[in-house]
């Protein structure tokens, strides 16, 4: 049981409330059948599940009812989401259980007043004559909850007329909340930028095969896919389906990225965990997590917020502080995989920083048992520059390329998108890049014509895009090259005022994002990206 007595909810205080009460349908057969001892147990840990449930969604008051339980929330919104969240997640757990548990549920909403360990006043009576009215999956409320939560229409009820509540002076007028249509967790399920919905997705099926059986062999152990590919190819598109499939699986789908310079420490792992602490909270009450994670408080400060309230433990020395940090994320995703199995979608390997790096490799330390896939997406690194760490990480990792789209997948990708235009041509000036492929096609949807499109100005964006990933020495050599078109290896370097060992990383750098060219006489060149070269060659 929990009380928050706070000034609003002392005892003797009147307040208005949503009052949510659940039961378990056909307790007494579930008891005979397992014994009471794994009857006890089974109830007990559904008992933890329900009130993790409604306490992440903002219940301020839980309260056990033997098979069931009862909370109060401050508004019906709350109480309605929450009871949403309580039918997936049994919908969840009922997926992997051998025992399939069926809950009820009812709501009631009014003026309660609080006691030392309980609340009370009609909305209890209310909603306790409901419930047993209810049937199994049932989530039945008063017409005023519906009408309290009507402002925010996200919910869908079904009228069910009056009907008789034992004890109640009049019959009430009940609604049905239609909780299976209610997308939630497949909504928190995926950050916005791996939920980027562009063009219809076409091919790779090849690669969606290998990737499915990759999921599904990660139910049993843990693994490392590395997606390969050039800029703009498809790989965080191809990810964004992967993820999309494992949600179907029921896996936990965790993601973040790594950006060049880096935001800030551990970044892809900070920006997955934080995301995952503010959408659901729930899941990770349910995994266990508590103190031993707090030093992840430092990556990914929702973890102090409500209801998980962790705290960032005392500062020690730094090398300590390291290994700690690195353990806590360990045991996150352990604690996490012992509820379902877990994606950990790392998009942008190529610009993970060593801590992130050494971070990647303590997760994947032993995962052999651990219900895991990490699918990782990077595009080409040159072997000289790559650090050790990214070495060792990817050393055992299965490497699925993802290469540029022939000429069926762009015919597929203008017929999907209801463009006109010549699938061959579009195939010859963009290279199969997908990401050109879907600039073009958005031209030709926007009354374009195929033959009179030059550069797209999305095009130009791309190469400003990659040009702001440059050192700032590879940057002036490309602005100066865009200008002069074709220089030799000696103006260039003069012009740019370099010594010689960073005049040639300049030079190799800007060849590696495809936006210059070294001809066999030494001069250099200004790759355009469309034209006969593809773009990231
Ligand atoms: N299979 C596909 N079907 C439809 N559209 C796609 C497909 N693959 C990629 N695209 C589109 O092409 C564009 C570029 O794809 P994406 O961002 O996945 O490339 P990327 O390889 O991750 O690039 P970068 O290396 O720059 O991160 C996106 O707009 C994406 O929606
Ligand atoms: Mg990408």
């Amino acid at each position: 049981m929990t009380a928050l007595h706070d000034r609003a909810h002392e005892p003797g205080t009147l307040t208005t409330a949503t009052i949510l009460f659940t039961d378990v349908v056909s307790s007494t057969a579930l008891r005979i059948r397992l014994g009471e001892e794994r009857a006890n147990v089974v109830f007990r840990r559904l008992y933890e599940l329900l009130r993790s449930v409604v306490t992440a969604s903002g219940s301020s008051f839980t309260k056990s009812l033997g098979d069931g339980l009862m909370a109060v929330f401050d508004s019906a919104t709350a109480g309605l989401d929450a009871i949403i969240a309580v039918q997936q997640a049994v919908a969840d757990e009922n997926e992997r259980a051998q025992e399939k548990i069926s809950i009820r549920a009812a709501l009631a909403a009014g003026d309660v007043c609080w006691g030392h360990d309980d609340v009370s006043g009609l909305p209890t009576v209310e909603a306790a004559r409901l419930v047993a009215v209810a049937e199994g999956g049932q989530v039945l409320c008063t017409d005023l909850v519906r009408r309290l939560a009507q402002g925010r229409s996200r919910h869908e009820f079904k009228d069910l007329g009056r009907l008789p509540g034992k004890g109640l002076r009049e019959p009430m007028h009940t609604y049905e909340l239609h909780w299976q249509s209610a997308d939630h967790h497949l909504g928190a399920g995926l950050a916005p930028w791996l939920d980027e919905r562009g063009l219809p997705f076409v091919g790779r099926e090849e690669q969606l095969r290998t990737l499915d059986a990759e999921l599904a062999a990660a139910e049993f152990g843990g693994n490392l896919v590395l997606l390969q590919g050039e800029p703009g190819v498809g790989k965080t598109r191809l990810a964004s389906e992967v993820a999309r499939r494992a949600l179907k699986r029921q896996f936990t789908v965790l993601a973040g990225r790594c950006t060049d310079p880096a935001r800030k420490a551990y970044e892809p792992i900070a920006g997955a965990v934080e995301r995952l602490a503010r959408t659901s909270p729930a899941l990770l009450l349910r995994a266990g997590i508590d103190q031993q994670c707090g030093q992840l408080v430092r990556l990914a400060p929702s973890l102090a917020a409500p209801p998980l309230s962790l705290e960032v433990p005392p500062a020690t020395e730094p090398v300590s502080e390291r290994y700690h940090l690195l353990a806590a994320a360990r045991t996150l995703i352990e604690r996490l995989a012992t509820v379902r199995p877990v994606l950990l979608i790392v998009d942008d390997l190529q610009w993970a920083t060593l801590e992130s790096l050494q971070m990647l490799n303590a997760l994947m330390w032993d995962a052999d048992a651990l219900p895991l896939l990490v699918l990782a997406m990077s595009r080409p690194v040159p072997v000289e520059s790559a650090m050790p760490e990214l070495h060792k990480l990817t050393a055992d990792a299965r490497v699925v390329p993802v290469p540029a789209f022939g000429p069926d997948e762009v015919s597929h990708a203008l017929t999907e998108a209801r463009a006109a235009g010549d699938a061959a041509v579009l195939h010859r000036i963009t290279g199969g890049n997908a990401f050109l492929i879907s600039e073009v096609i958005r031209e030709l949807t926007a009354g374009k014509d195929l033959d009179a499109l030059a550069v797209p100005d999305s095009v130009t964006r791309m190469v400003l895009a990659r040009l702001s990933q440059l050192h700032p020495d590879a940057r002036d050599l490309v602005n100066l090259l865009a200008v002069g078109e074709r220089m030799s290896s000696a103006e260039l370097r003069q012009g740019l005022g370099l010594d010689e060992a960073r005049f040639v990383a300049a030079v190799e750098e800007a060849m590696g994002a495809g936006l210059v060219t070294m001809l066999d006489n030494g001069s250099c060149h200004f790759s355009r990206p469309a034209g006969t070269a593809r773009p990231g060659r």
